[in-house]
């Protein structure tokens, strides 16, 4: 589910409350969730190659922050990736395209990482095979790391750190230019099709479907628990559990201490909370100033691998040029209560027998904080 970090309970003015007192300014000053945030700082501080690669790599996007990537380091020179079972989405992502595609991006952060050292990285999607339904135990892949003089640095690498999935309001005054949508075009390294707009009349179409499909998946209370599950709400939780959906900053943080924001709030319908949220959450999606999508001829767990690593570099080109996106990926799920929609949009987009892999909304909002991660030694086998 999309939130904007900062403003979807800003109504309810938790931090102006708590900020009222000499205790509460005091805890408001100090909410950066810092342990949460620290592998954005300890990218690239290692000496061991692939340890140094991975530092990157998992700084990769991935469907609500699950970071569900395991590696073995066990052999010189090489990693083997593995998915971790228990960090799927079976709800809203029920045959794991999107998890997939999320470990796709983080396979080509790592590949970029290592040519920045100068180490060229072969790498074999799911060497054991691969169940379209599922994923399971067997290796999403085999990489193999080899010095080589001969490659070449890649320049998106400089917007990792910069690199974010934008979910604020998009400044409404402001249109995405047509160079835009051709640098996030020309960006891509794989099988992956890539199409876009800001074409005012498709930018209201896709606002209205995207709207639509968030509906459904809040109002169908299993894929919409599966999102409240996952929200870490304040430092505290943030700081101990660094994935899903984070709320961080002072005002969430407040509201949580004075018991105005919790999971449960969340999952009440007749709530404040539910309902500013869901006002927010839309508000959010009515502002997109353009849309770009990816296509796969077939969907084959090596096309989301693909999808994956061109989405990766479309985000990084996109933080590039200072434009935000935002995945929109509601209506591109596989769960009946949206099958409609999954029509609808393949239809939109002309997708004429191809598979969406990704969607996401274009436009400018200021700089947001870095997500939560884990860090690599909670990822290493
Ligand atoms: C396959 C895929 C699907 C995603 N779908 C959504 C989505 O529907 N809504 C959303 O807000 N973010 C979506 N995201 C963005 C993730 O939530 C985001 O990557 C993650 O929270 C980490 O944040 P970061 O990208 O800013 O580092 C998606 C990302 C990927 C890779």
């Amino acid at each position: 589910m999309a939130i904007t970090r900062r403003k979807t309970l800003a109504i309810i003015g938790g931090g102006t409350i708590l900020a009222a007192t000499t205790a509460g300014a005091a805890f408001l000053g100090t909410r950066t969730p810092a342990i949460a945030l620290a592998p954005w700082e300890q990218a690239g501080q290692y000496d061991e190659p692939r340890r140094r690669a991975l530092s990157y790599a998992i700084l990769a996007p991935n469907p609500h922050n699950r970071q569900p990537w395991l590696v073995d380091l066990s052999q010189p020179d090489q990693i083997t990736l593995y998915v971790d079972t228990t960090r799927l989405l079976p709800h809203t992502d029920p045959f794991s395209r999107q998890i997939t595609i999320g470990l796709g991006c983080f396979l080509e952060l790592l590949r970029m990482a290592a040519a920045q050292d100068g180490y060229r990285v072969t790498i074999a999607g799911f060497p054991s095979g691969s169940d379209p339904e599922q994923l399971d135990q067997r290796p999403v892949a085999h990489i193999r790391f080899s010095k080589d003089q001969t490659v070449q640095p890649d320049p998106l690498f400089a917007h990792v750190l910069q690199r974010r999935s934008l979910k604020e309001p998009f400044d409404p005054d402001r249109a995405v230019p047509d160079d835009a949508l051709t640098t996030l075009l020309a960006s891509l390294a794989d099988t992956t099709n890539a199409g876009a707009t800001n074409q005012p009349q498709l930018v209201d179409t896709l606002r209205q479907l995207t709207r639509d499909a968030l509906a459904i998946e809040i109002e169908t209370p299993r894929t919409y628990k599966e999102s409240v599950d996952l929200f870490r709400i304040g430092k505290v939780e943030i700081n101990e559990t660094p994935d899903g959906i984070d709320f961080s900053g002072p005002m969430f943080d407040s509201l949580a201490a004075l018991g105005l924001f919790s999971r449960d709030a969340a999952l009440d319908t007749g709530s404040t909370v539910y309902k500013q949220g869901i006002a927010a959450v839309m508000a959010n999606v009515d502002s997109a100033m353009g849309y770009v999508w990816l296509t796969s001829q077939t969907n084959t767990r090596t096309d989301q691998l693909a999808a994956g690593r061109d989405w990766l570099r479309l985000n990084l080109a996109a933080t590039g040029i200072g434009l935000g996106v935002h995945p929109l990926s509601q209506a591109l799920q596989e769960y009946p209560e949206i099958n409609e929609l999954y029509e609808d949009i393949h239809q939109i987009l002309g997708a004429n027998g191809r598979t969406v892999q990704m969607l996401a909304r274009l436009g400018y909002a200021a700089d947001v904080p870095p997500s939560p991660r884990w860090p690599i030694d909670a990822k290493i086998m």
